[in-house]
């Protein structure tokens, strides 16, 4: 008589955990950079972390009193640039800076007024197909996007928007050939764990509805 398979036994429990008070909670997730319309037609460019999709639609995350959110209440266009891991110092140099001015006073002290943030990046500015912000022509994946709600967050020093792609550019040697897919083993986005940059480890497997394996 065969025996019915068993489970994969779990891996080892971590130990005694600790309860603890963190300032923030960025357990690692991809940075994207946000090309905006400032008021004057100029562009804003900023990078952030609490992104996610559900569909088409991407759900961000912003301080309410940063420039991006005050650009999306008013102008919805925006481009979502998925910087790769080479860019983490381009990135770093965005992040002392808003494009809001007078700054702030919460962020008073910490970041300064910069208008031309593609220069101060050392990025290039490509022109958008759909929408006014241009691109970041150094991002591998572009999504062209409009922000269809903006609100409060519960906490309403944030605001949550969902912007709805419209038009996806990604890099050719990132796509399967001859199809729409990103190849994951391709494709690897800049991760911010804890206010730290990482890249991605090698793969460990994929879900039952991947695609692209092979
Ligand atoms: C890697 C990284 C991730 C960030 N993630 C977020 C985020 O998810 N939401 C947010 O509001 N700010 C985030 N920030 C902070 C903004 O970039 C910062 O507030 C910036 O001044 C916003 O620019 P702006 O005022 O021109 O929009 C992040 C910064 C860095 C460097």
């Amino acid at each position: 008589m065969t025996e019915a398979p068993t489970a994969p036994a779990p891996t080892q429990s971590p130990g005694p955990h600790l309860t603890i008070e963190p300032n923030i909670l960025y357990f690692g997730t991809p940075v994207v950079l946000l090309s905006t319309e400032n008021a004057d037609g100029t562009a804003n460019l900023a990078p952030m972390s609490s992104a996610w999709a559900l569909g088409r639609t991407v759900v961000l995350g912003l301080g309410a009193a940063g420039q991006t959110a005050v650009n999306l209440a008013q102008r919805p266009d925006l481009v979502i640039n998925l910087p790769g891991p080479a860019l983490w110092r381009a990135v770093e140099r965005l992040a002392p800076l808003t494009g809001r001015d007078p700054v702030p006073a919460a962020k008073a002290g910490q970041f300064r007024y910069e208008p031309a943030k593609f220069a101060a990046a050392g990025l290039t500015p490509a022109p958008a197909e759909l929408v006014r912000p241009p691109r970041v022509a150094e991002c591998p994946l572009q999504l062209e996007a409009r922000a269809g709600r903006v609100r409060p967050a519960q906490d309403e020093s944030f605001v949550i928007v969902e912007a709805d792609v419209l038009r996806v550019h990604a890099a050719a040697e990132l796509v399967v050939p001859g199809t729409d897919h990103v190849d994951p083993a391709r494709w690897q986005p800049l991760i911010y764990n804890f206010r730290h940059y990482f890249g991605l480890g090698a793969e460990l497997g994929h879900t039952f509805r991947s695609e692209t394996a092979s």
